[in-house]
C-alpha cells in the first residue's frame, strides 16, 4: 500500500525532530551534566560499584523504558517543548542506564581486565561515533582510517618495529585481532590454504600454544580449521611462564617428525596470574626452528610505554605478529584492539579475495589504506579515536602513567594479602592481576571442596552487596578469588576495605 501525503509529512516531521542538531546540543549538554554528576559520586565512592539486578528483572525495566517511548511527540508540542521534552527523556533513560549498570570508575572496581576508561577518551568515540566515520575503504572514513595508521605507526614505534617494515591494523578486541594473527600464521606457514584448505594433510599442521593461551588463542585452531586436538600446549615454568628450553625440544620434536608447525603462540601477558612469557628467548627458538612467533600481548602490551616494566617485554619485537589490547591497559573505552605484523607483506598474506562493489580498481596507490582488505571486518568502527584522542591532548606519558599505577596497586595488594594469616596468596604479581583464596581459621581443616565452594559463595555476597567487584576463576583445580587493578583511582585503603569486606561477609556465611 502507498503511504499517503499526510504519513510522509508526519513521517518527515519525525524524522526531523530525530536529526535536529538544537535536540543534539541541548541533550548533550544535559547528558554531560549528568555524566559528570555520575562520575563525581562514582569516583567519590557514593555509589554502589556493581548495582546488583536479577538478569529478569533489568529486561523487564529495558522492556518497560522501550515501550514508553517519547515520540511521535503528542501533539500540540511546540519546537520548543520537543527539544526540551528530548532532553529530559534522554536524561532519565541515561540516569536510569547509569543506576543499573556496572561502576568501574568505581575505585572498588577490582574485577576483570576491562578498565576504567579515561571519560575522555569516550568524547572522541563520541565524534566517531555520531558521525559514523565507518571504513572499509578508505575514503569512507578517510580521517578514521588516518587516525589508525598514525597509531599504529606510534605504537609500533614504541615496540621496536622499524619505520616502514612492519605494518598493523586496528580491530574489535583481542580475540579477533589473535584469530586474525594466526590466520596470517596458517596462510604464510603453510602457503595454499587459503584455497586449498586443510583437508588430507599429513601430517596435519599443529598450533603450539602456551598452556595458559587465553581461549580466544586455543579457539582460533577450531575456526582456522587445525582442529583443537592439533594444540600442543608449551609447558610452563614454575611462575607459569613459557619455558624456552622445553619449547626448543616440543620444536625439535615436531620438527623431527615433519609436522607444520603454524606457529607458537606466547603470552605477554597470561590471563590466569598475568605472567609474562621470556619473549626474548622464546623468539630465539622459534627462529632457529623458523617458526612464527605470535605474541598476544592484549593484556600486557601497553607495557612498552613504561620505563620501569617495559622490560617484562624484552624481545617482543622480534614476533612475527602481537595483539594488543587498547581496550585494557591502555584505558581507553572498548573496543579497540591491535594487531601487528613485524614483516609489512604479511599484511596482505591474511585473505586472498576481490570485492568489485568495493575496492577501485584504478586505485591500487589506496589499497593500503583499505581496512577491508586486512580486515575480518567489513564496515568497521572508528576504534581508534579513544587513544589517538588521549595522546593528542595528554602525550604517551599517561599511558606509562596508568600502567606503573595499576602494577603499583597490584604490589601493595600483594603485600597486604602477605601480610595476613587469613589470606592465601598465589603467586607474586608480575602485573596487575593478583589472584588469593580466603581461608579463615574456620575452614583450615576442611576439604579443598569445602574451601573453593566457600568462595564462590564469599565472592557473590561481596559483589551482591555492591561493596567491592571482583571475580572468580580456576587455577591447578582449584577456586580462587581473582582481581584485576583496572582503575588507577583505587588506593591502598579501599584495597584494605576489600580484605576487610571479604572477612565480614565471611562471618555472615559461616
Ligand atoms: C591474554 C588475553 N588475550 C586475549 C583476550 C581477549 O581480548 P578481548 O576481550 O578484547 O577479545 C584477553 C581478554 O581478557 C586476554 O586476557
Amino acid at each position: 500500500m502507498l503511504a499517503s501525503a499526510n504519513d510522509l509529512t508526519a513521517a518527515r516531521q519525525r524524522i526531523a525532530a530525530a536529526y535536529d542538531p538544537a535536540a543534539l546540543e541541548a541533550a548533550g549538554t544535559q547528558l554531560m551534566a549528568v555524566l559528570a554528576e555520575h562520575f563525581h559520586n562514582v569516583e567519590s565512592r557514593d555509589a554502589k560499584v556493581l548495582n546488583w539486578n536479577e538478569p529478569a528483572a533489568q529486561v523487564r525495566e529495558a522492556r518497560r523504558l522501550l515501550d514508553e517511548f517519547l515520540l511521535p511527540p503528542r501533539e500540540g508540542l511546540g519546537e520548543g517543548s520537543l527539544v526540551a521534552s528530548i532532553t529530559s527523556r534522554i536524561a532519565a533513560l541515561t540516569r536510569e542506564t547509569l543506576a543499573r549498570g556496572q561502576n568501574l570508575h568505581h575505585p572498588h572496581y577490582v574485577g576483570h581486565q576491562v578498565p576504567a576508561p579515561i571519560p575522555l577518551a569516550g568524547l572522541f568515540d563520541l565524534v566517531g561515533t555520531i558521525t559514523n566515520q565507518c571504513m572499509a575503504i578508505y575514503e569512507m572514513g578517510p580521517w578514521a582510517t588516518a587516525v589508525e595508521h598514525a597509531v599504529i605507526d606510534a605504537v609500533g614505534e614504541r615496540i621496536g618495529f622499524t619505520s616502514g617494515r612492519f605494518a598493523g591494523l586496528v580491530t574489535s578486541g583481542g580475540s579477533l585481532a589473535n584469530l586474525t594473527g594466526l590466520l596470517t600464521a596458517r596462510n604464510v606457514t603453510l602457503g595454499d590454504a587459503w584455497s586449498a584448505g586443510l583437508s588430507g594433510r599429513n601430517p596435519a599442521p599443529v598450533l603450539v600454544a602456551q598452556a595458559d593461551a587465553h581461549y580466544s588463542v586455543t579457539r582460533s585452531a577450531g575456526i582456522l580449521g587445525l582442529g583443537t586436538n592439533q594444540i600442543i600446549p608449551a609447558a610452563l615454568d614454575q611462575r607459569r611462564r613459557m619455558d624456552p628450553d622445553q619449547l626448543d625440544r616440543t620444536l625439535s620434536d615436531l620438527r623431527a617428525r615433519g609436522t607444520p608447525i603454524i606457529a607458537v603462540s606466547a603470552a605477554a601477558c597470561a590471563t590466569p596470574i598475568g605472567a609474562f612469557d621470556p619473549l626474548a628467548d622464546i623468539a630465539d627458538v622459534c627462529r632457529r626452528h623458523k617458526v612464527w612467533l605470535h605474541v598476544d600481548a592484549a593484556h600486557g602490551g601497553a607495557l612498552v610505554f613504561s620505563q620501569r616494566h617495559r622490560h617484562l617485554l624484552a624481545g617482543i619485537e622480534q614476533a612475527d605478529s602481537i595483539v594488543c589490547d587498547a581496550h585494557k591497559m591502555m584505558f581507553v573505552p572498548a573496543l579497540c584492539a591491535m594487531l601487528f605484523y613485524k614483516n609489512r607483506e604479511h599484511r596482505i598474506a591474511t585473505f586472498h579475495q576481490d570485492a568489485p562493489y568495493l575496492f577501485d580498481p584504478t586505485a591500487t596507490e589506496l589499497r593500503d589504506y583499505d581496512s577491508g582488505i586486512v580486515n575480518l571486518e567489513c564496515t568497521k568502527r572508528s576504534a581508534a579515536f579513544g587513544v589517538w584522542g588521549i595522546w593528542s591532548l595528554l602525550g604517551p606519558q599517561i599511558f606509562a602513567d596508568l600502567v606503573d599505577v595499576t602494577i603499583d596497586l597490584a604490589q601493595k595488594f600483594h603485600a597486604l594479602l602477605e601480610a595476613t594469616d587469613d589470606f592465601v596468596p598465589l603467586h607474586e604479581p608480575q602485573c596487575n592481576i593478583v589472584v588469593f583464596r580466603y581461608e579463615p581459621p574456620e575452614l583450615r581443616d576442611a576439604p579443598v571442596e569445602k574451601i573453593d565452594a566457600f568462595q564462590l559463595q564469599l565472592r557473590r555476597a561481596v559483589i551482591e552487596s555492591g561493596e567491592f567487584y571482583l571475580v572468580q576463576s580456576r587455577l591447578d583445580g582449584r577456586t580462587i578469588l581473582r582481581t584485576t587493578m583496572m582503575n588507577p583511582l583505587t588506593t591502598e585503603d579501599d584495597l584494605r576495605g576489600l580484605l576487610d569486606c571479604i572477612r565480614s561477609a565471611a562471618r555472615t556465611l559461616l
